[in-house]
């Protein structure tokens, strides 16, 4: 089954928590939080205290944290212990990306693995076996409302060939149109945020979704 995981990153600030209980409503399967130090990425965005209040308003709700960070080492604890379920780091990082993937096991969490879009599936190949999910950026990490880059999509069915048989997510981009060349090449989770989030029937969108995956 696809999971669809709004990006809060497109939420209204000012009225996150019933943004966040509409797109749950219409059939999302978890929230992506996207965390950006200004430095891994030109931009500032949240930090563990939105994944703690997250975690006490909505308790059971999956929590995928996509970390835009040049050393997320030093703050994998600190989400942990604020809610998350999946943390992500970039295979562009600093320091021991497979030592972090492994400690975000340890920490009974999935462990994710992002790449930019100028970083090919070759550079992860020797790490597949320690990811729980990668996240294939069809946008440059940073901004939301960006344009989709279809190229993106051949990683996804090369990951395949390499038999990985995790979660392959799409971040950046995502909305009813280009799901479809991401679903068609493998991927089974999208991030969406401007699609759900500025959406006036986000329940017809998942629905639409979810009806192209039938058709696969
Ligand atoms: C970009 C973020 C994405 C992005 C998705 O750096 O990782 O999660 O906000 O937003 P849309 O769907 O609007 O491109
Ligand atoms: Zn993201």
């Amino acid at each position: 089954m696809l999971d669809i995981l709004p990006s809060l990153l497109a939420a209204d600030l000012m009225d996150m928590g019933s943004g966040i209980e509409r797109l749950l409503a219409a059939g999302a399967d978890g929230l992506h939080v996207d965390v950006m130090d200004g430095h891994f990425v030109p931009n500032l965005s949240f930090g563990p205290a939105l994944c703690t209040a997250l975690r006490k308003r909505f308790p059971y709700t999956y929590q995928d944290v996509h970390l835009m960070l040049s050393q997320p080492e030093r703050y994998i604890d600190t989400f942990a212990k604020a809610g998350a379920d999946a943390i992500t780091i970039h295979a562009e990082c600093e320091g021991d990306v497979s030592g972090m993937l492994l400690h975000i096991r340890d920490l009974h969490l999935k462990a994710g693995l992002s790449l930019k879009p100028g970083t090919p599936v070759e550079a992860i190949a020797d790490k597949l076996f320690m990811c729980d999910l990668i996240l294939i950026m069809t946008v440059e990490p940073g901004f939301g409302g960006q344009k989709f880059m279809p190229d993106m999509t051949q990683k996804i069915r090369l990951l395949r060939s390499l038999g990985f048989q995790g979660k392959i997510m799409t971040d950046g981009g995502v909305n009813a149109e280009t799901a479809v060349p991401c679903v068609e090449a493998g991927a089974d989770a999208l991030v969406m945020g401007t699609a759900l989030f500025g959406s006036d029937d986000p329940a017809a969108v998942i629905d639409r979704i979810h009806a192209l995956e039938k058709n696969i």
